[in-house]
């Protein structure tokens, strides 16, 4: 990504304390490495689709039947939001319209389950999601949850372990898809397994979708019942969700979206989406992919020959998570991890590990994901330099001088891949 055009703002002069909060969020973003695994940076264009007067337009329903007028050109942009999506993952129908990740699979689960059915899920603490059955969660609280977790030893997916408990369980629902996985998921196993149980089978790509997309995945759509994917993760888009499914399944998903659980769709953000679907139809887009894949392995190497140890002994996607507890004398939480390294420019987020012993507020992992750094233009020298800063950093002890010397060395590399230009 090259420095965008300027983008002129009238926020300065109508709501000065806003327009300064986003103006230091531009500089934090210039600045500091941002190697959260599920945030990326949106293209000039689509900013200006979600930035745009689509934002005004109140069009509750579908294309062609809404229950407002004014709707002739917001159709357009939806049918070819859907257009784009089904061609991008080969799906046969598709709802634009979910706010966030966890609506789309609210609706999904919705239109397969009564409250009190049985969902099967990958535990949050093993890598799933807070909507894959956490009792915090709506989907912890409105179904019976019976989690999966990961193979002990190999600390992957045990489809062995996993068949066992869904024949036994049956339940309505088995969902599949993680937040903190960093290796292939077998979606037509998993498929079988339903299949075989008499289970629906939904799918979460959240993360992995522009992997998916560009053909790098395996897609779990041919073995779904519904995908559900978020838009602003791998793929690059505006924040928001997604659902796939096949042509007769599409009703139902609708109804449950709106009037369901949503009321009008955001225009500006689903307008937003198309653009993001087209340009994840191009050449350039799979070429940024392979480059994510690429950047992953090369950054798990260089930390693993600082001695650091990845959960599975590396990754096959767009994230790794670093096992702290085999670092120095093991003292040192993700929580620690996460705080330095932010002291240091560098973004990350704590991580529960597989057989964890602290408090998901604490932890003893970190997880690293380079979509975002990827999106820059960083490439193999740089993955070395991230990896040597994250070594030295952790080494600080939180030592705030030596924080701060990283800091200005990490603002250098990103002031040579810059981003945007500043809101002016
Ligand atoms: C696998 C997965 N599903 C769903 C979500 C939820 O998305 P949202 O934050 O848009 O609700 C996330 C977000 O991190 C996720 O990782």
């Amino acid at each position: 990504m090259t420095a965008q055009r300027s983008f002129q703002t009238h926020l300065s002069a109508q709501d000065p304390a806003i327009f300064s909060s986003i103006r230091k969020e531009w500089a934090r973003e210039e600045d500091g490495l941002e190697l959260i695994a599920s945030e990326n940076y949106a293209s000039q264009a689509v900013l200006e689709a979600q930035g745009s007067i689509l934002t005004n337009k109140y069009a509750e329903g579908y294309p062609g039947k809404r229950y407002y007028g004014g709707c002739t050109f917001v159709d357009e942009i939806e049918s070819l939001a859907i257009q784009r999506v089904c061609q991008l993952f080969k799906a046969e129908a598709a709802n634009v319209q979910p706010h966030s990740g966890s609506q789309a699979n609210m609706a999904v689960y919705l239109a397969l389950m009564a409250p009190g059915d049985t969902l099967v899920g990958m535990s949050l603490s093993h890598g799933g999601h807070l909507t894959h059955g956490s009792p915090a969660n709506f989907s912890g609280k409105l179904f019976k949850v019976i989690s999966y977790g990961l193979n002990p030893e190999t600390h992957r997916l045990d489809y062995d372990q996993i068949r066992d408990l869904v024949l036994k369980e049956k339940p309505k629902v088995l969902v599949a898809g993680a937040s903190a996985y960093p290796r292939i998921i077998d979606f037509e196993i998993l498929g079988k397994i339903a299949q075989e149980a008499g289970s629906a089978f939904v799918v979460d790509m959240a993360h992995i979708a522009g992997l998916i997309a560009a053909g790098l995945h395996p897609s779990p759509v041919p073995h779904a019942t519904y995908t559900t994917s978020t838009t602003h993760k791998t793929l690059r888009g505006p924040r928001g969700g997604i659902i796939l499914c096949n042509q007769d399944r599409l009703k139902a998903v609708n109804s449950l979206i709106f009037p369901g659980i949503q009321g009008g769709p955001l225009m500006h953000v689903i307008g937003a989406k198309a653009v993001a679907f087209k340009e994840a139809l191009t050449p350039e887009f799979t070429e940024y992919q392979q480059q994510v894949i690429t950047n992953a392995q090369a950054l798990a190497a260089d930390l693993m020959e600082l001695g650091f140890k990845l959960v599975t002994g590396g990754t096959e996607n767009h994230l790794m998570l670093v096992d702290l507890t085999a670092t120095g004398d093991g003292s040192i939480s993700g929580k620690d991890a996460e705080t330095w390294l932010d002291l240091a420019g560098i973004t990350v987020n704590k991580n529960t590990i597989p057989n964890e012993k602290r408090s998901p507020f604490i932890t003893s992992g970190i997880r690293i994901g380079v979509p975002a750094i990827t999106t820059r233009g960083m490439g193999r020298s740089e993955m070395k330099k991230v990896a040597q800063w994250i070594n030295r950093a952790i080494q600080t002890g939180g030592n705030s001088d030596q924080l701060g010397k990283i800091r200005s060395e990490v603002r250098e590399l990103c002031r040579a891949f810059p981003l945007y230009a500043q809101p002016n």
